[in-house]
């Protein structure tokens, strides 16, 4: 039995160790936001956080997970809406097919957690795992320019909803 925590939530599970935590999140806790790929650690779709840094579930093994924060996709909003990412990825109109996007958001939200007004460097080095064959990168780059631009930044909820009530 292997213990995580998932956004939040305590879950155990019985699988074997070597069992890539992708095959985890999404079979045994049946969380589906987080995407497979290419499952070699090429593609970026399957990224979720680990202590808050964004790793590829699909070649890490579950038990190198345990006892750590992960979080998915699942566990970006809070209970007053979407992540301001997530809000500048619909205003920005990002996502065309959708397959690379939760990867897209989850290496954006940790970048701008780290670095809250990244310099075009370190946008293209934060981003540069994460492939998309709808070629959508203008539009990413755009939508983290403006959330980077924004009061919203700082995530903190409280101040996203003063802000969102103006
Ligand atoms: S599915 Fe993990 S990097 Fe492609
Ligand atoms: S939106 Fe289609 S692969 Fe990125």
């Amino acid at each position: 039995m292997i213990s995580l925590s998932v956004n939040g939530t305590q879950h155990t599970v019985d699988v074997a160790p070597d069992t890539p935590l992708l095959w985890v999140i999404r079979e045994n806790l049946a969380m589906t936001g987080t995407k497979f790929g290419c499952g070699i650690a090429l593609c970026g779709a399957c990224t979720v956080h680990l202590d808050g840094v964004p790793v590829r579930s699909c070649v890490l093994p579950v038990s190198a997970a345990a006892g750590r924060t992960i979080t998915t996709i699942e566990g970006v909003a809070s209970e007053q809406g979407l992540h301001p990412i997530q809000q500048a990825w619909v205003d920005e109109q990002v996502p065309q097919c959708g397959y690379c996007q939760s990867g897209q958001i989850m290496s954006a939200v940790a970048l701008l957690e780290r670095s809250p007004n990244p310099s075009d460097e370190e946008i293209n080095q934060a981003m540069a795992g994460n492939i998309c064959r709808c070629g959508m990168y203008g539009r990413i780059r755009k939508a983290i320019k403006t959330v980077a631009q924004s009061p919203l930044q700082q995530f903190d909820p409280a101040q996203v909803q003063e802000v969102q009530n103006g």
